[in-house]
């Protein structure tokens, strides 16, 4: 039986790869799309989603839903800087398809009573639409199966800061309700260590890739390249595809080889700390299970395997490079 799924993302670059996943795996029953304010412009990333289901061949199939367009307490910070507009310029086709008229946090509630214990959410932007619907309804919390969580470092080295991930960082307040909610199964998926050791694509993998020739491969090579940028220019050494590997987790956990119980918490008053994840590792009140390992070879070699398939979608057109909104930009990933 497919997993139900629902993927709440900030499209660009790699949520864009990790919708795919959630698309294109026959072993997940992709529920939904919800969108959530944070790497670049709401609209774009709107663009962005319909344009991946697009080329996915499955158009119709999977709702788009419309989520928060800010964060619960601050306003909205772009990482255009890292992603541009988060495909590389590319265009989605006229294809016709609107975002249901349904809420994001509505539906995400609608859903998990509906999939009760059985759902899996991948979040893989801000908490917000996931704080939101635990405050929208008393029983959201022990209605999700598992919630898996693409945010923070364990107590190491953030991207926009020096001490706090990106997602987490956005909106802290949200990150701070998720994880204080009483969600009986969250996974996470930190930025450091795991993800900028064991999921980045060096050259030699995207050339991999570029030579795969399919309509998938050379989106994800035209879509990576702006952080591919960034990301070796902050010493990476790759593009780190935190978010495609987050979603491949949810499908198959036997891809994890090492994780931990923690009791995590959120610095939201912080001022050099805003956004810093602290895991406590001598609690005897833990919340979370971080993933601490994968074997990230059998993760390229999955994701090489998907992006050699032909599904017969849509290619979007092609159009110029360029940032997505008009915001100051923020550093991250450094
Ligand atoms: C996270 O922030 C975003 O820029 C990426 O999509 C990823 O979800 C990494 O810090
Ligand atoms: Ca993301």
């Amino acid at each position: 039986m497919p997993l139900p799924l629902i993927i709440d993302t900030d499209t660009a670059a790699d949520d864009c790869f990790a919708l795919l996943v959630g698309l294109l795996d026959p072993r997940a029953d992709l529920l939904a799309i919800t969108m959530v304010a944070g790497n670049v412009g709401f609209d774009q990333q709107v663009d962005n989603a319909f344009l991946t289901v697009g080329l996915s061949g499955r158009l119709g199939q999977v709702p788009v839903y419309l989520g928060a367009r800010d964060p619960l307490e601050r306003p909205w910070l772009s990482a255009s800087d890292v992603h541009g507009d988060g495909v590389g310029g590319l265009v989605r086709p006229d294809d016709g398809h609107a975002p249901s008229d349904e809420h994001a946090v509505d539906a995400l509630v609608r859903l998990a009573r509906e999939n009760r214990g059985a759902l899996r959410i991948v979040a893989i932007g801000p908490l917000t639409n996931i704080a939101l619907a635990v405050q929208r309804d008393p029983e959201f919390a022990s209605n999700v199966g598992t919630l898996y969580v693409m945010g923070g470092s364990i107590n190491a080295r953030g991207n926009i800061t020096p001490a706090a991930e990106y997602n987490v960082y956005v909106d802290p307040e949200a990150a701070d309700i998720v994880f204080s909610a009483g969600i009986r199964d969250v996974v996470v998926i930190s930025w450091d260590p795991l993800t900028i050791t064991d999921a980045v694509f060096d050259q030699a993998r995207i050339d991999r890739i570029a030579a795969l020739d399919t309509p998938l491969s050379r989106f994800f090579v035209r879509a990576n390249q702006a952080t591919f940028d960034f990301d070796v220019r902050v010493g990476l050494g790759g593009s780190s595809h935190c978010d495609s590997l987050s979603v491949l987790l949810a499908l198959d956990p036997s891809l994890a080889t090492a994780e931990r119980r923690y009791r995590v918490e959120v610095e939201t008053e912080g001022t050099i700390t805003r956004g810093a994840t602290v895991f406590d590792w001598q609690s005897d009140d833990n919340n979370v299970t971080a993933i601490e390992k994968v074997d990230g070879e059998r993760f390229f070699e999955y994701m090489l395997e998907l992006l050699s398939a032909t599904p017969g979608g849509t290619e979007p057109l092609d159009g110029a490079p360029g940032a997505s909104d008009a915001t100051d930009p923020v550093s991250a990933e450094s």
